[in-house]
């Protein structure tokens, strides 16, 4: 569940909320820039699994250095824009790996943001990268996996030639996720919760269709028993 708010007073009270029905939280930059580590401390004592979202990309040695500082947090997925290479993706990786040993913590995954999923070929062409985002897509994943990296963020519609070339283990968390009865928003390269499941998804990361929804827990429950029905299928 993306938490998308200014302010960790309506993070807070969306938590509450939703109490149990919801164990993983992704924090991003609009939270994160607002609140700092306090919400991710917040979120780890109600004992929710954190994804922080904040998509690094710079240098090699900064990105390292600002991931072993983010591995103080203790959250369990953090992440990178697989275009900033595979130097600072390896060395992203390694720096957490260090950070988390010398801090006796488990090292959270590292996992790199392929092309974001708001992108369609209107965005797309006037960047003039050669390839079709598809292809781009997966070229961009494999280039996570040989980097060392756990997973990528993709598109759920990308998600099934993601497994098939990066193997079962590799993590693939997808946003723009529309169940049937939610808006599209700004997202383009959507698929509805079943649809994500069975193309091999790990992670669905939903937002809008729970924030903006009248009853949000009936919302969630919808959106996971959806999922659930997609595995047995
Ligand atoms: O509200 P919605 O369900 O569209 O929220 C999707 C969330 O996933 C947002 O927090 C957005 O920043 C994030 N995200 C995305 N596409 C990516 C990576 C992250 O939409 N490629």
């Amino acid at each position: 569940m993306a938490l998308d708010f200014p302010t960790g007073q309506e993070a807070r009270a969306l938590v509450e909320e939703l109490g149990d029905a919801v164990t993983f939280y992704k924090v991003g930059m609009e939270l994160f820039y607002s609140e700092g580590p306090a919400i991710v401390s917040y979120l780890k004592e109600q004992g929710k699994k954190v994804f922080l979202d904040l998509k690094l990309q710079d240098i090699p040695n900064t990105v390292a250095h600002s991931l072993a500082v983010l591995t103080r947090l203790g959250v369990d997925i953090m992440n990178v824009h697989a275009v900033g290479g595979p130097k600072m993706m390896a060395e992203g990786m390694n720096a957490i790996r260090e950070a988390a040993e010398k801090l006796c913590v488990a090292a959270p995954k590292l996992i790199a943001v392929t092309i974001l999923t708001s992108m369609d070929e209107a965005q797309w062409a006037p960047l003039g990268y050669a390839k079709p985002i598809g292809e781009e897509v997966l070229a961009l994943a494999a280039l996570a996996k040989e980097s060392g990296l756990s997973g990528v963020v993709a598109s759920p519609r990308e998600a099934e030639a993601i497994r098939k070339a990066c193997g079962s283990d590799f993590l693939i968390v997808t946003p723009g996720i529309r169940p049937t009865w939610a808006a599209a928003n700004d997202q383009s390269r959507i698929a509805t919760p079943s649809m994500a499941m069975k193309n091999g998804s790990t992670h669905l990361v939903v937002g809008r269709p729970i924030t903006k929804a009248e009853n949000k827990i009936d919302a969630v429950n919808r959106i996971l028993k959806e999922m659930e029905g997609a595995l047995h299928e």
